[in-house]
């Protein structure tokens, strides 16, 4: 049972006040709120058995040794991994991008594929990469709902030599609120033997996640955005490919001995790519917020945010030509956010009066999505509400009112 009154008490900054009156928050594809249960497994972290785990025979080193490969446990349950062996913890979902990317050879023979309307961090390294003659990069053109089709990716698939290619793509994304079709996708990846990373940015946090039925071989995740604390995620790998993935950071922790004259010895995934000194806290409050997460039930969150998304969308219809939204126009097809063109308002001035007259809190800009606004030709940016399992419908309608009051003042 989805109880949002509940829900919302659990998350205590939702009860703070700015000048005396509540707040509405609506940024939750930038940073989640957090719930009382990750907050209180940090402040147990912190000051009840603070220590490094795998390392000290001592009862805090054992105690945090526990507890941080439970988080790892728990969370390859969440996703249907098949061990635990196959989640490594990195700081966010741009490391877990950029690790998965150390499968490539990179001697110029191999192709990355991409879409135009990629996140920054799904994109940023391909170009960096692409320009030291690393590798070679197709971008193909998602349009205006963000999703390329099947046949799009087929032909680009073609091009490609068999078992040469990467294919790096978010299965939401961040902008238009699209959903690709991700199993169909992998078909046509691993009929010519390539590689199929997920920015699952965008989507673990607000929809159930299996990575079996997905079908993808690498996947990528920040915790931050699904309740977890801040400076969590974790890429997911089959283990055949972790095997042979090269680490991105060496040091304690990777190898199992060292000589010298140069001898190393790795030691298996996941430890080989979690060098030095870890985020134990954080790793720990992430297990927290599966936990949290499986409690309500990810079909239960989603459900609910496609009731918010209905809310939302009838709401902006009613503006008429005076705005556009990007994406899907069916909330069941999307998720429950919206990069809002105001045409020709600026959106950073709309966000600051959000949060100065309405204590409404969202983001305005690219989104880290530049080069997608630039091919729209949406150069001053979006402005982007985006709501999660404790917002309620009440919210979205304010929202939209104070929305319409600006606009009219401004326009
Ligand atoms: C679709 C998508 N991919 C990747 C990222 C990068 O996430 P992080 O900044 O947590 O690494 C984001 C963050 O907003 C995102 O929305």
């Amino acid at each position: 049972m989805f109880d949002i009154k509940n829900i919302r008490e659990d998350f205590p900054a939702l009860f703070e006040l700015k000048d005396g009156r509540p707040i509405i928050y609506c940024d939750s594809a930038c940073m989640s709120l957090k719930p009382k249960p990750v907050i209180q497994a940090l402040t147990d972290y912190y000051t009840k058995f603070t220590a490094c785990a795998g390392r000290s025979p001592h009862m805090f080193s054992r105690e945090t040794t526990k507890r941080y490969e439970a988080a790892r446990e728990k969370t390859a349950k969440f996703i249907n991994a098949k061990n635990s062996s196959e989640v490594v913890w990195t700081k966010n979902t741009t490391e877990a991008l950029n690790l998965g990317s150390m499968i490539l050879k990179l001697d110029g023979t191999e192709t990355i594929i991409a879409t135009s309307e990629s996140h920054n961090s799904n994109i940023v390294k391909w170009m960096f990469l692409e320009n030291a003659g690393k590798i070679k990069l197709k971008v193909l053109d998602a349009g205006e709902t963000g999703i390329c089709s099947l046949d799009t990716f087929s032909a680009a698939i073609d091009e490609c030599q068999p078992g040469k290619f990467l294919v790096s793509l978010a299965q939401v994304s961040n902008v238009t609120a699209g959903m690709i079709d991700v199993p169909a996708i992998a078909k046509i990846i691993h009929e010519k033997e390539g590689i199929f990373q997920l920015d699952a940015a965008q989507s673990f946090p607000h929809l159930s996640v299996d990575v079996q039925k997905l079908d993808v071989d690498l996947m990528a995740v920040s915790m931050h955005k699904a309740c977890g604390p801040s400076g969590i995620g974790f890429l997911w790998g089959k283990y055949h490919i972790l095997e042979r993935l090269h680490p991105m950071i060496l040091g304690g922790e990777t190898v199992s001995d060292v000589k010298i004259p140069n001898t190393i010895k790795m030691l298996p995934p996941p430890a080989k790519f979690e060098a030095g000194l870890q985020n134990y806290g954080g790793v720990i409050a992430a297990g927290a917020a599966i936990d949290y997460l499986d409690s309500i039930g990810m079909d239960n969150v989603h459900q609910h945010e496609v009731r918010l998304s209905k809310v939302m969308l009838e709401g902006l219809e009613e503006f008429g030509d005076k705005i556009s939204y990007l994406g899907p126009t069916r909330a069941e097809d999307r998720a429950a956010l919206a990069a809002i063109d105001l045409k020709g308002i600026n959106p950073h001035e709309v966000a600051i009066l959000l949060d100065d007259m309405y204590n409404i809190f969202l983001r305005s800009g690219y989104h880290c999505t530049h080069a997608f606004h630039h091919s729209l030709d949406l150069d001053q940016g979006t402005l982007r509400p985006s709501w999660y399992l404790y917002n309620t419908e009440e919210e979205v309608k304010v929202f939209i009112e104070a929305l319409g009051e600006i606009i009219d003042t401004l326009s």
